[in-house]
């Protein structure tokens, strides 16, 4: 789960790293006050966004004033930044900013390691900054039993060439970050810029962070975070079933039963749709697992076929722990569940323990939108051509 700049500025906040005070606002007017209460000469409205580049596209502005903030609230509000409507604004002090740097610490699985990077040219994004100054990016190992402690930030902020008076502070703040990184189960911590004030004082003035969601088990506090931050409402669905459903862009819905099987699915799919009118591509990922029952496979299509996008459904099965009279079971339930609501074709390939069972079952129920075709690459293809004729047909 990623987190928006004000959630991360309140974590940040919660492990005592150094930052401004900042009031999420979802109207020009909750700005305004936003503004008032914060009291101070400038504040910064912010978009509230999960994606980069928000100041070049207008998402940042300065305002002088309660009504100057409103005004620039006005205008973020509803404005459209990669695809991503800002619904709420941050209105932050404005600081006195002297120096920008960057710094950012993440799991590089790589090398069973994590990777502190850090710069003294912040500002700009990470992106831009590796390819144009590529030598004044520091990179650093940072080994995961100890984490970002003093000596590793001594290191990194000797490595980086801070000034002799900034160092120490510079490093403190660094190891909060660190404790931030480890205590929250963080796959990434950034913080672009992290500058230096007139007076000297470090501060963290726009933070990234992404958390891993294996670990959300031991983060009861996180349930908030992830109401407002999922924004799609079917994988918010699929999750409190339980199942494994990622949602993709494309139109062609897929249901399989391993990460492997499903992962392959998708690539198949892509690669039958590639030359095809409107080149279809897959809708979702969703692995319903080893052993998954008739239960299962319908709350996965139900899932799919709510998929406005999606014109049709591959299920694509190998039986091991699942048999595949379980799956065909499953489609049938399925489809008896949602009568009318299902209205999409559904290619089925089935292979492995009690195949034979599942055909007969499929067969015999004879349902008018279900194909069944014997191998992968044939279904996939089957799929794709229905998916490319839907397109056509709008
Ligand atoms: N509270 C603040 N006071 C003064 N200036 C600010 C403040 N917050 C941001 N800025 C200025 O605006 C610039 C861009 O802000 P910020 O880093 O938050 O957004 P961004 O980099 O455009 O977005 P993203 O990090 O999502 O790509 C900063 O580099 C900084 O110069
Ligand atoms: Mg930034």
């Amino acid at each position: 789960m990623d987190l928006y700049e004000y959630q991360a500025r309140d974590l940040f906040e919660a492990n005592g790293v150094p930052v401004l005070r900042g009031i999420v606002a979802s109207t020009p007017a909750q700005a305004r006050e936003a503004a008032e209460q914060l009291g101070s000469e400038v504040v910064v409205v912010k978009a509230q966004v999960k994606t980069g580049g928000r100041g070049k596209a207008g998402g940042v502005k300065l305002a002088k004033s309660p009504e100057e903030a409103e005004e620039r609230a006005s205008e973020i509000l509803g404005l459209d930044i990669k695809g991503h409507v800002v619904e709420k604004v941050m209105v932050a002090e404005g600081a006195d900013i002297a120096e920008e740097y960057y710094f950012s610490l993440l799991l590089d699985r790589a090398n069973r390691s994590y990777l502190a990077m850090c710069s003294l040219a912040g500002g700009m994004d990470i992106e831009a900054l590796a390819e144009e100054h590529p030598d004044e990016l520091v990179k650093m190992p940072v080994d995961p039993r100890r984490g970002l402690d003093m000596d590793a930030a001594d290191e990194l902020v000797s490595l980086v060439g801070f000034s002799a008076d900034d160092r120490d502070e510079v490093a403190r703040v660094l190891t909060l970050l660190g404790k931030t990184y480890a205590e929250s189960d963080a796959t990434l911590v950034e913080v672009n810029p992290l500058v230096k004030t007139g007076d000297g004082r470090i501060l963290a003035l726009d933070g990234k962070v992404s958390l891993d969601d294996n670990a959300d088990f031991r983060h009861p506090e996180w349930e908030e975070w992830r109401d407002e931050s999922r924004d799609d409402p079917l994988e918010l669905r699929a999750r409190e079933k339980g199942l494994n459903y990622v949602k993709l862009d494309g139109q062609v819905g897929v249901i399989g039963n391993g990460a492997g099987l499903v992962m392959s699915t998708l690539d198949v799919v892509a690669y039958a749709g590639e030359d095809l009118p409107g080149s279809p591509t897959p809708a979702n990922f969703l692995d319903i697992g080893g052993g998954a029952s008739a239960q299962v496979m319908a709350d996965g299509l139900d899932i799919i076929l709510s998929d406005q996008q999606v014109s049709v459904v591959f299920v694509n099965v190998f039986g091991g722990i699942t048999a595949c009279s379980e799956v065909a079971k499953g489609i049938r339930g399925a489809l008896m569940q949602l009568g009318n609501r299902a209205s999409k074709p559904i290619v089925v390939r089935l292979d492995g323990n009690a195949v034979d069972v599942g055909l007969a079952m499929l067969g015999e129920y004879d349902h008018p939108l279900v194909t069944i075709e014997k191998t992968m690459d044939g279904a996939a293809r089957r799929a794709a051509e229905l998916a490319s004729a839907a397109m056509e047909g709008k």
